[in-house]
């Protein structure tokens, strides 16, 4: 499915980015470039970033 329509951004690309260790906004936005242009995708990368963090906890996380 197309996250980022106008940097043709897939959420596969972006879940992969995530398992990879880009599990920030910004980091996504330097790397993919998603959500650099007109901005209309960022909320649905925050959802991914949110479900990224529900299901892989930080080490900074489980260090609490
Ligand atoms: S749809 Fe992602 S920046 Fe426009």
């Amino acid at each position: 499915m197309y996250v980022c329509i106008c940097h043709d951004i897939k959420d596969s690309q972006i879940k992969t980015a995530m398992q990879q260790g880009i599990d920030s906004l910004e980091s996504l936005q330097s790397e993919l470039l998603v959500g650099t242009c007109c901005g209309c995708c960022v909320p649905m990368v925050q959802d991914l970033l949110d479900e990224h963090h529900a299901t892989c906890p930080t080490i900074d996380a489980m260090a609490v």
